[in-house]
Order: C-alpha cells, then structure tokens, then sequence
C-alpha cells in the first residue's frame, strides 16, 4: 500500500506509553515503578509488588494489611464453579484448564464487567488476585485425582496456595517455611515485564473494550507457548532429554549450533535483553540456595550449570548475544518444591498477573488508547472472476 511499513514480531514496534515496568536490555536493568528488581526480590514480597504494579506506589501498612485483606476475603470458588473442572479430561493440561476458568469468572461475576467503572475494575482485580491461585491449585488436583481443598484464609497468599495444592483432607499439612518464600520471591521475579508477548495481548484483547476477566485469560493461553511462558518446562524437558541422552551437553550445544530443528537452548536469548538476564542471575543462586536447603543434590542442576557454562563461552552463542533467561533455572526450583512439569506454566501465570492486570488497567485509563488493530500488506492474487463449480 505503500503505507504500511512492516514489523514481524514487533522487533521494533512500540505501541503505547507505560509508566509500570522499565527495561534497559543491553545494560540488564529492571524496575517495577522506579525500584530495583534486586531490591524488591529481597526486601519486598508478592503482594505488596502486586499493589505497588497496580496502585503505583508502595503501600503503607495500613493500605497493605486492607488490600490482603480484600484478596483473603474472595478466594474461595463459586461451588458451581468448582464443577468445571469435572468437564475436563484427568490429563488435561493446567494452563487452558486456568484460561478456561478464568474466562468463566466473567459468567459468575457479571456484576463487575465494565471496563470504564473504577468499582467494578476494582472487585474484578481482587477477585482475579485472590481466584487465581485456587483455579491453579484445582487445576493441579484434577490432574492427579485428588480431592478440591477450600482455601484457609489463616494462611498467607502463598502458603495457601501450596496447602490447596499439595495438602490433603485426610493428613495436616505443614506448609515449609523455605518453599513459601522461595515461591513468593519468583513471583515478584515473575510480576511485570512490559510489552512482552502474553502483555501484549492482554492489551490488545483489552482495547476492545472486552473485560478484565476476559482479557487476562486471553493472556493466560499467549504465556502457554513454549517460546514464552511455556519455556520453563521446555527447559526441563530438554535437560531430562540430555540426561536420558548420557548427560553429553557438548553433543547437545553442537546440535543447537548446527539449527536441527526443532533444537533450540531452551531457557537462553531474550527478545530484549542482550546481557545477562536480572531475573536469571537472582533465580540462579535460588536454585542453588532451596536444592541445598532443601536437601536435593540435583543431577539436572549440575548438568544446567554445565550448559550455561559451556553456551556463554561459546561463538556462537557470544555473537548473538544469549544469555540465560528467566525461565532457564526456574523449573529445577519448581520441580524440587515437587510441582510436575505441566505446572510450570501455570506459576509463571500466578506470578505474572499483577502485571497483566496492571497493564491492562493503565491502557484502559489511557485516553491516547484505541482499538489495536494492525494493517498488514497483501500478497495473495489480484481481482479474478468466480468459476462456477462444474467449470473448474
Ligand atoms: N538457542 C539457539 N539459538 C537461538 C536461541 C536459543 N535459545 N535464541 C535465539 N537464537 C538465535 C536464533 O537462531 C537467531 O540466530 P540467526 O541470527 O543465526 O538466525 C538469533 O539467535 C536471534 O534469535 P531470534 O529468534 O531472531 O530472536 P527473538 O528475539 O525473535 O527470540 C526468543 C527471542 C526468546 C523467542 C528466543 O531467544 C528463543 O526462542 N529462546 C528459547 C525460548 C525461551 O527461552 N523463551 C523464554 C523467553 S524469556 C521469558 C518468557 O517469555 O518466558
């Protein structure tokens, strides 16, 4: 058209303002709101950085103590609810099995719809935040038969989340210190990354005016791919693979530079960063720090920190600027709190939604936003005449 100028992947396409989450890829910066992504990992934890994303500032502690508050008070499920998962199959994969539902709180709440009513925003966020968790922890059960359990709101976010995960009706279940702030430190790690693939279409689904409900569920199914989101149990997959292979990451590092398909280093490159990714150097020692603490030696720990080693001091990887990324260690720490695979994704997810809601709000308060709506150039054939079906 003459018009258009075209950008496959939107290497270099910005597509609004944001005041949330600031990146600096070459120099490996990230901040929430102006903080330090170190500083927050240490000092800070899920939900204040939930609030802080949200609401834009650090809240006191009067507003924090109000906002869990509201989160505790809305994680149970509508029992109606909870029979939707009787609909899918035992092997079902968590992460549409969380879309799905998440679509459906637009069903049980159609009291909070609309995008433009700041009280409905509102009930929306809190139950998104506060649902999420049990969707997932259901998600999980569903997998692996086990009894639905009711939240216990005496518990912290995370700590309920793994007690509705991992616990049973039949047997009290201590949920371990260590693993609870391991987990709430990767959610913070997790919570915001700007303009990325799953974002992008939280805001793109948003600018039709859809609601929040619906918007985020769109997000939930972008994280899923294994290119995104999905990277981290891509990256366990491919270590299990090395391992069953004798354990040869030479082998498998030569593969990757040779481009067979399909073979990529999972968990390396960033569209973004071209330096060491902030999140990966944080989750690295994590790694190391909870499968000692937690009394894991771990085979595919070692064989990961061999990859990594061999990568960053190889041409091929130098030339092109990869670097370990977020999802590159996360799903050994996963594994060893004893999360299976499937459910990786769906972590990343619970992390990332305060960001998504976030961003979804301040597109929403954006008088500059409008429909998004890319153009795109023709290639298919000019103006010819129909035939009709015996002629052709
Ligand atoms: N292994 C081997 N080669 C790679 C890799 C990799 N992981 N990543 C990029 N390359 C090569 C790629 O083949 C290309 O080489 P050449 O110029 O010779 O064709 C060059 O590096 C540039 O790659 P690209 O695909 O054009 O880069 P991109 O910005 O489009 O893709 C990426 C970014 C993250 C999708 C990609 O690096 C990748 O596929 N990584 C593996 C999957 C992964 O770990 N994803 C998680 C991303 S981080 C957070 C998240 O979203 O979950």
């Amino acid at each position: 058209t003459g018009h258009v100028t075209l950008d496959p992947g939107y290497v270099n396409t910005g597509s609004c303002t944001s005041a949330i989450t600031y990146i600096d890829g070459d120099a490996g910066i990230l901040r929430y709101r102006g903080y330090p992504i170190g500083e927050l990992a240490e000092k800070s934890n899920f939900l204040e950085v939930s609030y802080l994303l949200i609401y834009g500032s650090l809240p006191t502690q009067t507003q924090y103590e109000e906002f869990a508050g509201r989160v505790t008070r809305h994680t149970l499920l509508d029992e109606d609810l909870k029979n939707f998962f009787d609909g899918f199959p035992r092997d079902a994969h968590p992460m549409p099995v969380l879309s799905s539902a998440v679509s459906a709180l637009s069903t049980f709440y159609q009291d909070s719809l609309d995008p433009f009513d700041p009280a409905q925003v509102e009930i929306s966020t809190v139950r998104l935040l506060a649902k999420l968790p049990t969707i997932a922890a259901y998600a999980f059960k569903k997998t692996v038969g086990q009894p639905f359990l009711y939240p216990d709101n005496s518990l912290g976010y995370i700590e309920n989340f793994l007690q509705m995960t991992f616990g049973l009706p039949a047997e009290p279940y201590e949920v371990d210190p260590i693993v609870a702030e391991a987990l709430d430190l990767l959610f913070v790690l997790h919570a915001d990354h700007e303009q990325n693939c799953s974002t992008s279409t939280v805001r793109l689904v948003g600018s039709s005016q859809a609601n929040l409900f619906a918007s985020i569920s769109a997000g939930i199914l972008a994280l899923f791919g294994p290119l995104h989101g999905g990277a981290n149990a891509a990256v366990l997959d491919m270590l299990e693979g090395i391992k069953a292979d004798g354990g040869d990451v030479d082998h498998f590092v030569q593969r990757v530079k040779n481009k067979e398909k399909g073979v990529r280093l999972m968990g390396f490159g960033h569209r973004v960063y071209k330096n060491y990714d902030p999140r990966a150097a944080i989750i690295k020692k994590t790694a190391d720090n909870i499968l000692e603490r937690l009394g894991q030696s771990d085979e595919l720990l070692e064989l990961a920190m061999k990859l990594e080693d061999v990568a960053l001091h190889d041409d091929y990887f130098v030339e092109r600027k990869l670097y370990p990324n977020v999802d590159f260690y996360t799903g050994l720490i996963y594994r060893a709190m004893g999360f299976p695979t499937k459910m990786f994704t769906v972590l990343f997810a619970i992390g990332r939604l305060p960001g998504w809601i976030a961003q979804w709000r301040e597109m929403n308060n954006d008088p500059a936003t409008k429909i998004g709506r890319p153009r795109q150039v023709y290639i298919g054939e000019p103006e010819r005449p129909f035939v009709p079906i015996a002629q052709r």
